[in-house]
């Protein structure tokens, strides 16, 4: 046995073919199998130092052979049909689908990669090229790399395996070189593959569309394969990469499965179960529409895959998603910073203002307290409408006639951030940029364009393109002097080609990765001129609310939809997989402008609070109880800011879109602090005064006090619970706190001697 160890990160080797990655919390094992390939013996909770006995009884999973088809007259029994791989492929005696597929003059090629050596990597830089998991120093995270060769395909295949100090997480990638004389062509290449030994649980995934993104939806796993993907050349409003295996609905209870992708373009995540109740959970690039020339000598490496494992149940999944995706993916440097409270002037005021009809509305927010003020949409060229002006980023004389560095000098002697709207992948026909440029837009020469929302897509698989719109966008950013910048995206890829790869001979099978490469770019240039900028990631609302935004954006506008309710479920989703810090929440005004639904200025405001806060509505016009209940609210949230950004957030009732009560809460790190936001959609006849509901955090040692009169003990919270407003039953109007629809309360429990 081998043992290497690294702080609190172990890897071992047992008998020379059994490797084993572990931490403080979980264990990783993989091994080589008869026939050289590699196998996977085991994720979950960490086991410690493992023996040689215990490694031969892990292997028993796959010892006795069910398959009909064995693997080469040579190995006897073994046959890949039935054993747990970590990079399968198709073509030999496993009949699902593979990992990997490549193929050479039109010719499939049925691909056997045998171990041939391992390094270990302890470095893990941020590096703004790519997003992937970071790490700091050499002491967070240990990589095994396990190189694997194709001898008679001369193809050779890097596995990486990385584990992080503390994080129940192992992230995966792969890395495939041409060896061979001749071009070869990778046709699908996925990112992580996980086998589990069963198939006891259920599909969690996160699927919507405008205005409801990433509702929890549940899927009983059977024999056969359930995905999610997207063909759109962004994550997408419909499906999330993200998706989980649970063991039960348990919230803190049971072993869960998940994987996510630093990605933002087409993906495919998929769960397959075999006739033996196996199951195998795969996510990468959307082989679809997707194809990779690898000329001799080159390697293509796979977008990373997060593999999380939690046994405290849903809430132990957030936990967990959100900790690595504050610590190694999000810039970290902003878990320290205080997220401004914007004023966005989108519902506010549209299209229609001028630089007076602003200073007023920017004046007013800083009266009450708000910190960044946002321009969002309409100050470029001649932009009245969506129809016009994407692609010249020159301010609106008409709108500022002392230009955009003038008016963001006096947003900034009022003590405001100054923030402004890009959408910098678009163009509109109506500029020059498309009239001169019109081979700069993703377009098949032959066929008819979708446009979408009046506007067509710039070809970022273009260098050029992408050069060129940053050095329109840069002076804009030097002379408003931003601290802030929303980067929108407003339509998908039709018609994906792009003129640039057939100059160049590239396929156009190259397109989407390439045109997420480019967006990449982009980001890069931008932050590596302006490391300091927030920049808030939209796409539509939440059409791109996945990793590889968050890797550049620390926070993403995660829907259109700013109705608090419908946020409800919007932020139960997202929150699976995503840290609150990462989800921008606005007041907006009621009746709703998405669904026409009039709710109280409490409800929005208690509703917005968890996570970065923002007001988008028309404060010039509001009553003065209004603005001073906004005011009021502000003061509070700033005191309190630290714990609603970056607390651990739990649900205490149900991640149920269709559920009619919400209860969610965060708390400090020393749990001496907490607040429960509760909320009920609609009032329900009848429903019993009381009600309770278990706070699990809590310290049964510790006494607590609600709202800053009631004194309890951790343990009667823990386990009778925290009581509930008290409901109207129809004949109790005097003492009813909860009465009528869409109501809140907000509770503050902190501890006390
Ligand atoms: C879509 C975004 O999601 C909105 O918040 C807003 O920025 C508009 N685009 C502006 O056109």
């Amino acid at each position: 046995m081998i043992t290497n160890s690294m702080t609190n990160k172990i890897f071992e080797i047992i008998n020379g073919h059994t490797f084993h990655l572990h931490n403080q919390r979980i264990s990783y094992v993989l091994t080589i199998m008869e026939n050289g390939q590699l196998g996977h013996l085991y994720y979950g909770k960490s086991l410690g130092a493992l023996s040689v006995a215990d490694i031969a009884y892990l292997k028993t999973q796959n010892s006795k052979s069910a398959g009909t088809v064995k693997y080469s007259p040579d190995t006897g029994n073994f046959t890949l049909a039935d054993r747990a791989q970590e990079y399968p492929v198709y073509g030999s005696s496993d009949f699902r689908r593979g990992a990997i597929d490549v193929s050479c003059n039109q010719e499939p090629w049925y691909l056997d990669f045998k171990f041939a050596d391992y390094s270990i990597t302890s470095d893990k830089p941020r590096n703004l090229e790519t997003p992937e998991s970071y790490a700091i120093g050499n002491e967070e995270a240990t990589q095994l790399n396990m190189r694997l060769v194709d001898d008679q395909h001369q193809l050779e295949l890097t596995e990486h395996f990385t584990i992080f100090d503390n994080q129940s997480v192992v992230v995966r990638s792969t890395t495939v070189k041409n060896c061979t004389n001749k071009p070869v062509n990778i046709e699908n290449m996925m990112s992580a593959v996980l086998e589990l030994p069963d198939d006891k649980f259920q599909m969690i995934n996160l699927s919507g569309a405008w205005l409801k993104e990433r509702h929890v939806k549940f899927h009983n796993l059977e024999q056969g394969t359930v995905a999610v993907e997207s063909l759109k050349g962004a994550s997408g409003h419909q499906h999330n990469p993200f998706i989980a295996l649970v063991r039960s609905q348990d919230l803190n209870q049971g072993e869960v499965y998940a994987s996510n992708l630093v990605y933002s373009g087409n993906f495919i995540s998929q769960v397959e179960v075999n006739e033996w109740h196996k199951t195998r959970l795969m996510s990468g690039l959307n082989p679809t529409y997707f194809g990779w020339k690898l000329d001799v000598n080159e390697s293509f490496k796979t977008p990373e895959a997060v593999m999380y494992y939690s046994d405290h149940g849903i809430n132990g999944l957030m936990d967990v998603a959100a900790g690595f995706t504050k610590k190694h993916v999000i810039d970290r440097r902003w878990r320290q910073r205080d997220r401004p409270i914007v004023f966005n002037n989108w519902e506010a005021t549209y299209y229609d203002f001028d630089e007076q009809k602003l200073l007023k509305l920017a004046r007013q927010a800083k009266r009450i307290g708000m910190e960044c003020f946002v321009v969002d949409d309409g100050w470029f060229g001649q932009r009245n409408t969506d129809r016009s002006s994407l692609g010249d980023w020159r301010v609106d004389p008409r709108k500022f006639p002392n230009g955009i560095a003038a008016f963001s000098k006096k947003i900034h002697a009022m003590g405001l951030q100054m923030g402004l709207w890009f959408e910098p992948e678009m163009v509109s026909p109506d500029t020059s940029l498309y009239q001169e440029h019109p081979d700069w837009v993703v377009r098949h020469p032959y066929k008819c364009v979708s446009i979408g929302r009046g506007q067509y897509v710039l070809d970022f698989a273009n260098p050029e393109v992408v050069e060129s719109v940053y050095q329109q966008i840069k002076p804009v950013i030097l002379a408003a002097e931003l601290d802030y910048m929303k980067w929108d995206m407003n339509r998908n890829i039709t018609e994906a080609y792009s003129p640039y790869l057939t100059r160049h001979n590239i396929p156009q099978t190259e397109f989407f990765h390439r045109y997420a490469q480019g967006v990449n770019r982009l980001y890069q240039l931008i932050l590596t001129d302006f490391p300091d900028m927030l920049i808030e990631g939209c796409a539509g609302g939440g059409g791109r609310f996945d990793l590889g935004t968050l890797f550049y954006c620390p926070q993403i506008w995660p829907s259109d939809d700013s109705d608090a309710v419908e946020r409800l479920s919007i932020l139960t989703g997202t929150a699976l997989a995503y840290p609150l810090s990462s989800f921008s929440n606005h007041v907006s005004a009621a009746p709703n402008d998405q669904v026409g639904r009039q709710t109280s200025l409490d409800f929005r405001q208690m509703v917005a609070d968890f996570g970065p806060l923002g007001y988008e509505l028309d404060i010039s016009k509001l009553p003065l109880d209004e603005l001073e209940q906004i005011k009021e609210n502000i003061a509070f949230y700033r005191r309190h800011r630290q714990l609603f950004v970056n607390g651990r957030f739990r649900q205490l009732q149900s991640i149920d879109p269709q559920s009619n009560e919400v209860t969610w809460s965060v708390e400090n790190t020393d749990k001496t602090e907490f607040f429960v936001g509760f909320y009920r959609k609609l009032a329900t006849p009848n429903s019993g005064v009381l009600n309770y509901v278990k706070l699990p955090m809590v310290d049964p040692n510790l006494t607590y006090q609600i709202d800053g009169q009631e004194k309890v003990s951790g343990a009667v919270l823990q386990h009778l619970g925290l009581r509930q407003p008290y409901q109207f039953n129809g004949a109790n109007r005097d003492t009813a706190e909860l009465y009528g629809d869409f109501q809140a309360h907000l509770f503050h429990i902190v501890s006390v001697e």
